[in-house]
């Protein structure tokens, strides 16, 4: 999108204390659009837990065709105690992600300065990386079924879908990327080949032949078993990560870890194509038991919304916030975790608005 534009953003700020953050993310965009003169519009939709309870419809009709018209969705989370698992996670996560096709589930993985890490001797040097995740196949597809459901012969079946297109357009945005951050301009495809003899097959040959395309950039290979060891050992190995749904899943909760955990760690789930409509998101869940309280941190939702702009056109905004970030993290918070931050939820939007 032109960076002269109007940045036309909905904001759903979901269940618990998804609507905590997400409004810290909201106060920071306000602030950093001021100081850039970007022109934005903000929408709030109620779409979550709660209004699923009250309706018993979790996108209602029209909802698409509504949202079609963002170039940028900011979520909150979604997750309600008296909602049974699945259903929110299917219907509106999912759901967004599936009918915009968000091919790309962007995870940057860095240690801001003064956040603890889990891995002794490490720092902010050590862990800076990036998850490309592919966002739309694989099991998350929702194909199988049951054979003689609650009998004793009972069988289930989950099946993989990898498509020729979707891995293809996934790489080459990955191989784009590690150009374009021009760090060790390395690209690491993360699969299992040597067990996965048809999808992975079919991601591996896609990637050794995109690869041609860019012979500036090292087309390195893990698999995901021995990825998870090596991104614990040396996480500075790492410049860029490809790799498929499920394994993005895992992998990327093990490296949010390494960077601080869920209060810190943000997504973009991406339609890179003109008009495309993408969602951006702090990692971390609905954390019912801390809403209202002011506990929550704030900081994911905030890099998530630095995600927002970046993709947007607006690069030098999205960097101002995110050496706020980092000023914020490195001067003056005490933890990262929920309620031990040394300020409310309220205080840390407040303090990176400060540091803007
Ligand atoms: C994530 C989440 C989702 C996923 C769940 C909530 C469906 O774990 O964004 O990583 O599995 O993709
Ligand atoms: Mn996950």
């Amino acid at each position: 999108m032109p960076s002269n534009e109007i940045l036309k953003v909905a904001v759903i700020g979901g269940d618990g204390t998804g609507p905590e953050v997400a409004a810290e993310g909201v106060k920071v965009l306000k602030a950093v659009a001021a100081l850039e003169g970007i022109q934005y519009e903000l929408t709030d939709f109620d779409y979550g837990g709660q209004r699923y309870l009250k309706t018993g419809e979790i996108l209602p009709p029209g909802a698409f065709d509504e949202l079609r018209k963002f170039p940028a969705i900011l979520l909150g989370a979604v997750g309600h105690p008296d909602v049974p698992p699945g259903v929110l996670e299917k219907g509106l996560l999912l759901e967004l992600r599936f009918r915009f096709d968000q091919y790309i589930n962007l995870r940057p993985v860095k240690l801001f300065p003064g956040v603890e890490t889990p891995l002794a001797g490490k720092g902010p040097d050590d862990i800076d990386f990036i998850v490309v995740r592919e966002n739309t196949e694989d099991m998350y597809v929702g194909m199988g079924g049951f054979l003689k459901k609650n009998t004793p012969d009972e069988v289930a079946t989950q099946i993989a879908i990898y498509s020729r297109k979707g891995c293809e357009r996934c790489i080459r945005w990955a191989f784009n990327l590690t150009r374009k951050r021009n760090k060790k301009k390395r690209l690491t495809l993360v699969a299992k080949t040597n067990v996965l003899t048809f999808g992975h097959d079919l991601w591996w040959r896609t990637f050794q032949e995109v690869a041609q395309e860019y012979p500036d950039i090292q087309a390195d290979y893990n698999h995901v078993d021995a990825c998870c060891m090596w991104m614990v050992k040396n996480p500075e190995y790492f410049d860029v990560i490809v790799t498929t749904n499920m394994f993005g899943d895992i992998i990327t909760d093990l490296a949010g870890i390494l960077q601080g955990g869920m209060g810190v760690a943000a997504g973009g789930n991406i339609n890179p194509e003109p008009g495309g409509t993408s969602m951006f998101e702090p990692m971390g869940g609905s954390a019912p038991k801390y809403t209202g309280t002011g506990k929550i941190n704030p900081i994911a939702a905030i890099s998530a919304t630095a995600m927002l702009l970046e993709q947007n056109g607006h690069e030098k905004a999205a960097n101002r916030v995110i050496n706020a970030i980092q000023t914020v993290t490195g001067t003056k918070m005490k933890s990262q975790a929920a309620g031990k931050m040394g300020y409310t939820t309220t205080q840390v939007g407040d303090l990176v608005c400060e540091a803007l």
